[in-house]
């Protein structure tokens, strides 16, 4: 006998992104979901509503440090023309405020977004157009986190903007391999603005990713949706809740989805049956939160040197400029 058929063949699922994941997070104990499963269509809608809860104060807070410091962040870049690379752009709404600071500066700016969704690229690339005609936007249909090679090397000083506390959701030495890939692809002097959240107060932690709308319970459960369109499997939504945990060990906030019950649910398209104790959970996000030391300690350790950093009142958000050093 060929000794290749004696391989127990996996289906063809397994291979895919998603299934490969889906296969790895459910057959481990804990079981893990990585964060990125959330965001199709309706979780990519869910996350912009959650932006606009009262509750989750991120979105809002970076955006008016952008609208009262955008002008001095632009002058801290300090040069009369640049390239604006923005990293998980979507749809760009909080840039548009640094680009309006760069236009009144009169700057000269070449915006490029860079993102997965086309049509988040499209809308951006339309809004822009419209408002800001002094602004050239050059979009790049691309996912990042796993091809950093879509950064152009324009003939001006680049500025990276990594916002909305993206680095967060990523595991630490995760976070640090990106940015270390991003520092050798950036020539000295390129500059790059890192959004981070803050720790603070456990409850207002809490609150922002438990927010009583439900919002987030439906943005966490989603990822359950979407494993059953499109690996033909049968979770029950409704049989899991959401539970946001603030870890301060690791500091960190967690997402999980506990099953309600003791269950077995098929996901078809990976011949595999997932088994469920009554209470077990999935944890499907982690969302770090820094001190302004530890944000300038990452960006230190993956060779850029901090030059600046602006904060809201409460000191809730932080927004770092950090030159490749
Ligand atoms: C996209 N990311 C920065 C969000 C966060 O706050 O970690 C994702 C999110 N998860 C629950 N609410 C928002």
């Amino acid at each position: 006998m060929h000794a290749l058929s004696t391989i127990p063949c996996l289906p063809e699922a397994t291979s895919t992104p998603l299934g490969a994941e889906v296969y790895r997070g459910l057959t481990r104990m804990p079981k893990r979901l990585s964060p990125w499963i959330f965001y199709d269509q309706r979780g990519s809608e869910l996350f912009e509503a959650i932006t606009e809860l009262p509750e989750y104060y991120l979105t809002r807070t970076e955006r008016a440090i952008f609208a009262e410091r955008g002008e001095e962040i632009l002058e801290a870049a300090g040069a009369p023309e640049l390239a604006m690379i923005e990293l998980g752009a979507g749809t760009a709404v909080k840039t548009d405020v640094l680009l309006e600071a760069a236009v009144r500066r009169e700057l000269a700016v070449t915006y490029y977004p860079i993102d997965i969704s086309e049509s988040a690229l499209d809308e951006a690339g339309r809004r822009i157009g419209e408002r800001l005609p002094q602004v050239a936007v050059e979009p790049r249909l691309a996912d990042y986190t796993r091809n950093l090679g879509v950064i152009p090397s324009p003939d001006c000083p680049r500025l990276v903007l990594y916002i909305g506390s993206s680095i967060g959701n990523f595991e630490p030495a995760e976070a640090a391999a990106l940015l270390r890939d991003l520092r050798r692809r950036l020539a000295p002097g390129d500059l790059l603005l890192l959004g981070v959240d803050h720790v603070k107060e456990r409850g207002t932690l809490l609150r922002a990713y438990n927010d009583a709308a439900g919002v987030t319970a439906e943005f966490n459960r989603n990822a359950l949706c979407r494993i059953n369109r499109e690996l033909d499997a049968k979770f029950r939504p409704g049989l899991f809740q959401h539970r946001a945990v603030w870890n301060e060990r690791e500091s960190r906030i967690e997402m999980h989805l506990e099953s309600l019950i003791g269950q077995e649910v098929p996901i078809r398209a990976l011949g595999l049956t997932a088994s469920f104790r009554r209470g077990e959970s999935i944890h499907t996000e982690n969302s770090y939160k820094f001190t302004p030391e530890a944000a300038a300690e990452l960006l230190k350790r993956c060779d850029f040197a901090p030059q600046a950093s602006w904060s809201d009142a409460r000191g809730w958000f932080g927004v770092y400029l950090a030159e490749a050093a």
